[in-house]
């Protein structure tokens, strides 16, 4: 496996794989990977000959309060991980050599209405700056596919359709959450939690299995259902930033006809912002 820091580096390896007709994937990460991530390399592998591994914190989609300084960079130990999960490729590049003329003066990518409500409410410009690095990215390693977690659900979704809108040639694959054995999602985000915020963090996948027992049992008082959730994560120690029940598609406030339905969760245990997500059939 080589890393390479440039585009110029990365360009002239691909041409060799393109060459030899092999199928490129890419998976996009910032890094300080995790079983999570290494399920997203194992599914690039299954429909890809050959793994791009991105590792880039991206200083683009972080607010100016957010945690962009102390994110774990970790680069030595996810190339271990990397080799042992079969990445061909990992691309680690610069601020610079993706920002050359600083955030400020960067070209944008917007996508209305996938980037709207939930971490789109809380985090504004967070989604404009994935849709961007995201675009660069897939300009710059022009894979077959490209691989993502279901855990960031509306990032999926943006990722999504600014791939069908830009009518960007690859196929976006979405990978099942990773979970704890207590139903914790697997995050880079999970670090920073001390002992004690890491026993009560499994009550936000609980929080969702219940809400998504109650719909299933036939409640369609969503704005009750969305209370009673923020309630049982206040009362274990959280700081709800949002719990919301929403049409999988549409990602908009379900409505008791929708029959896929999805259940976004973002809160903060301590300083720590943790999100998660459940989909259910009715
Ligand atoms: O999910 C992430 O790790 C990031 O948002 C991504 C997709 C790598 C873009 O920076």
């Amino acid at each position: 496996m080589r890393t390479v820091h440039t585009l110029k580096e990365l360009r002239a390896m691909l041409r060799g794989f393109r060459q030899q007709g092999k199928r490129i994937g890419l998976v996009p990460t910032m890094g300080n990977l995790h079983e999570g991530h290494i399920s997203l390399v194992r599914k690039a592998r299954e429909a890809a000959d050959i793994v791009v591994t991105s590792i880039f914190v991206n200083p683009m989609q972080f607010g100016a309060t957010e945690d962009l300084d102390t994110y774990p960079r970790t680069l030595i130990e996810d190339q271990e991980r990397l080799e042992a999960a079969g990445s061909t490729l990992v691309f680690a590049p610069s601020n610079d050599e993706i920002y050359p003329q600083g955030l400020a003066r960067h070209t944008r990518v917007i996508v209305p209405e996938a980037s709207e409500g939930h971490c789109g409410a809380s985090r504004p410009g967070h989604f404009e700056g994935v849709a961007t690095v995201v675009t660069m990215l897939f300009n710059m390693v022009q894979p077959d596919i490209a691989v993502f977690g279901e855990k960031d659900y509306q990032q999926l979704a943006v990722i999504r359709k600014l791939t069908r809108d830009l009518m960007i040639p690859v196929e976006v694959i979405g990978s099942p959450t990773v979970r704890e054995g207590d139903g914790l999602a697997k995050s880079s985000r999970n670090g920073f939690l001390t002992e004690d915020e890491r026993v009560i963090a499994p009550i936000i996948y609980r929080t969702l299995k219940n809400t998504a027992e109650q719909i299933r049992s036939g409640r369609t008082d969503f704005a009750t259902l969305e209370q009673e959730a923020n309630e049982a994560l206040s009362e274990a120690g959280l700081r709800p930033d949002y719990f919301n029940i929403a049409n999988s598609l549409t990602l908009k406030p379900a409505s008791p006809d929708d029959s896929e339905l999805t259940l976004l969760v973002a809160a903060f245990l301590g300083t720590t912002r943790l999100i998660d997500n459940l989909s259910i059939t009715r």
